[in-house]
């Protein structure tokens, strides 16, 4: 295969873990030969990392779109809220691109990306990670090769732990909808609701009902005499969600936390943090963080063969982790994503016996630990090049025509859930 060339756009956290694969395949597959990052220190960062020249480092797009670099394709890893403007503008352009997830929370954009690309002739891959788990994937091939039956319901759980929704939803980047354009439904499960669709063969969701609030980090169960920050809280020392015990002591996500400071992570000192937390959401208290993101959602679909799913996202678990059950005509799939391994069970009673076979699914083995979510990071960029090249697409290879779906059964469940009403998807 030849050596693909690509550009980073937003060279934050996903974007890095994106084009590490080029370190990892030690430029044979992927070389980046452009970034494009608003602040300064974060673009120079990047593009040391990558050897990027001089000349290719660029503060905006229309900078990067104007010297007319000739690459495979563009990672936009930009933050939820810019994912429509900036991949509008390279599409025009004419730029392949791999898309961060939630495309946006309109569906007038989302069809619009959709429309734009296909005018173009450019191919977009979106980042569903989990589709290219070893165990989502296996999961994909247990039901296409039949040994299930037909699927006729799904069960799926995401559980959020308490560090993540704390850090993310509650302080960080993604509490506010408002601001950051996305829901948790959509920053958070559209990774969920994808895999439904997907898992779900070629049928399409056609009805969606959805129950979910903010209850727990809301001011009324804040202590009658906490402060606005925790840094000066009397309770600072036994409240479970202290910021000074979660981003000091423990120093949960500390890229993210700390990336507000606009420095690298590595020359950040203590006392700066502390500073930090005096005055940036991350040093808030809990249940007055000004966020308007729901702790728990329930999303229900009807697809249009009548199979049925359904989801239940908790935000704020001991545990983080994702659990899915289907059930088919000729058996089961149930299993942790977590744990790596499934249980395939198959509805042939041995002769006397009233017992399904069970089989074991294990894909530890399988797992690549360079980036993150279960493998699914490492595979996709993998599947990436290959897809960019001309060689050949896998079962994981999300274009922008498959994620349509996913992203509807979310728009739908938050109408839902803000009208109370059953809601018929209609693209
Ligand atoms: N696929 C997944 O599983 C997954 C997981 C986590 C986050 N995400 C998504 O990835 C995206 C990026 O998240 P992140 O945590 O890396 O964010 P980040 O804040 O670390 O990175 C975003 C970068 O974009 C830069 N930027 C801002 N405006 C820009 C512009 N106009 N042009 C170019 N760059 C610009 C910022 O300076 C920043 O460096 C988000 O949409 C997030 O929801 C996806």
């Amino acid at each position: 295969m030849k050596t693909l060339k690509a550009a980073l756009v937003g060279a934050g956290k996903r974007g890095k873990i994106y084009c590490n694969y080029a370190l990892y395949t030690e430029g044979k597959e992927l070389e980046i030969v452009a970034v494009v990052d608003p602040l300064k220190f974060t673009l120079d960062e990047a593009a040391e990392k990558y050897g990027v020249k001089e000349e290719n480092r660029f503060s905006s797009i229309e900078e990067f779109v104007a010297k007319k670099i000739e690459c495979d394709f563009v990672v936009n890893a930009t933050m939820d809220e810019i994912h429509y403007e900036t991949a509008m503008k390279l599409i025009n352009a004419g730029y392949n691109l791999i898309l961060e997830k939630p495309l946006t929370a309109k569906k007038a954009e989302l069809l619009e990306i959709e429309r734009a690309a296909k005018e173009k002739g450019v191919k977009i891959l979106v980042c569903h990670v989990l589709r290219y788990t070893p165990f989502y994937r296996a999961i994909k091939k247990v039901i296409n090769e039949g040994k299930i039956g037909k699927v006729m319901s799904m069960e799926m759980h995401e559980h959020v732990g308490k560090y993540h929704f704390l850090n993310s939803f509650v302080r960080g980047k993604w509490h506010s909808e408002q601001e950051c354009g996305s829901g948790l439904l959509l920053a958070k499960c559209c990774h969920d609701t994808d895999l439904m669709c997907w898992l779900n063969g070629e049928t399409v969701p056609e009805k969606v009902s959805s129950f979910g609030s903010r209850s727990h980090f809301i001011k009324e169960n804040a202590p009658a005499d906490a402060t606005e920050y925790c840094y000066n809280c009397p309770h600072v020392k036994t409240c479970i969600y202290s910021s000074q015990k979660t981003n000091l002591e423990c120093d949960w996500m500390s890229y993210q936390t700390w990336q507000r400071i606009g420095k690298p992570l590595d020359s950040i000192t203590y006392e700066e943090k502390v500073e930090f937390l005096k005055h940036d959401t991350y040093g808030k208290c809990a249940y007055n963080s000004g966020g308007d993101i729901v702790d728990r959602q329930n999303v229900s679909v009807e697809f249009a063969n009548g199979s049925i799913a359904s989801l239940t996202m908790i935000g704020g678990c001991s545990k983080e982790d994702r659990f899915i059950h289907i059930v088919g005509t000729e058996g089961e799939i149930k299993g942790f994503w977590g744990e790596n391994k499934f249980e395939v069970l198959r509805f042939q009673w041995s002769e006397g016996l009233y017992e399904p076979t069970k089989e074991i699914i294990d894909v530890s083995q399988n797992i690549v630990n360079k980036g993150g979510h279960g493998g699914g990071d490492y595979a996709l960029m993998q599947d990436a090049v290959r897809f960019f090249a001309g060689e050949g697409e896998s079962v994981s290879v999300t274009k922008i025509e498959d994620s349509i779906n996913g992203h509807l059964i979310v728009y739908a469940a938050e109408e839902s859930r803000k009208t109370g009403k059953i809601v018929k998807i209609e693209k």
